[in-house]
């Protein structure tokens, strides 16, 4: 195990402890917006985001270090030596961005709970690159009643040679209706050549939000 893995593995749990004991309504403060707002109006298919608007809306950073999520162009990147890979759609996505000094630090992305359906899935672009083979991480991870379920990490295709997109896409492994909530951490390290995005984040069901089937 990495040093900067176990680092992650243990801020990770600061920042879950930290999220867990914060009122709800200051987990949030980088946007300015109450996640009881958005809970009214979040629905399945509104967690779905190209980041063509410009905004992560309805995911919410919570990042607790300098490191942020930040909607790039990719003709005006942050980080001008490592651009990422063209996107294939648009030009917009979120990256990870960091200080001058490229101090690194855990990044947080979530939704607000909302009920999910057995069927439902979720799939998204994402882009992970690091000096050192596994040096950054990308989780998707499921919270049910604080309860973290992993569905993906994707840190074994964190290499200096991944200069693409790639698409990830889970299931969730639920069996009735269920309220839930969405979180991707990331831990993206301090080499100039250490990156991560996302991209497209599609919300897949085969039930409709009545509870219906799709036809
Ligand atoms: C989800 O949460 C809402 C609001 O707390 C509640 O009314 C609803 O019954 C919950 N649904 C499920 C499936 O637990
Ligand atoms: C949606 O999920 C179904 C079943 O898992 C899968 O066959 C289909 O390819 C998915 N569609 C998209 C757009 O991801």
């Amino acid at each position: 195990m990495s040093n900067s893995f176990r680092l992650f593995l243990a801020v990770t749990t600061i920042a879950v402890c930290w999220s867990n004991h914060v009122p709800v309504s200051r987990q949030n403060t980088r946007l300015g917006v109450s996640l009881v707002d958005i809970k009214t109006k979040l629905t399945r298919t509104s967690v779905n985001n190209d980041f063509e608007s410009g905004s992560p809306d309805p995911w919410i950073d919570t990042s607790p270090t300098s490191v942020y999520w930040n909607v790039e162009d990719f003709s005006t990147p942050t980080e001008v030596n490592y651009p990422p890979p063209t996107p294939s759609m648009g030009t917009k996505y979120l990256r990870a961005t960091r200080d001058s000094q490229l101090a690194p630090g855990l990044l947080i992305l979530r939704t607000v709970t909302f009920t999910a359906f057995p069927g439902d899935a979720i799939s998204f672009k994402f882009w992970i690159r690091s000096k050192y083979t596994g040096g950054n991480t990308l989780d998707l991870v499921l919270v049910i009643d604080d309860v973290e379920t992993t569905l993906l990490a994707l840190s074994s295709y964190s290499t200096s040679v991944n200069v693409e997109w790639r698409t990830a896409s889970s299931s969730f492994p639920i069996s009735t209706p269920t309220n839930l909530t969405l979180i991707f951490y990331g831990y993206c390290g301090g080499n100039s050549e250490d990156a991560i995005a996302i991209d497209d984040i599609l919300f897949n069901s085969s039930i409709t939000e009545q509870g219906t089937p799709n036809s």
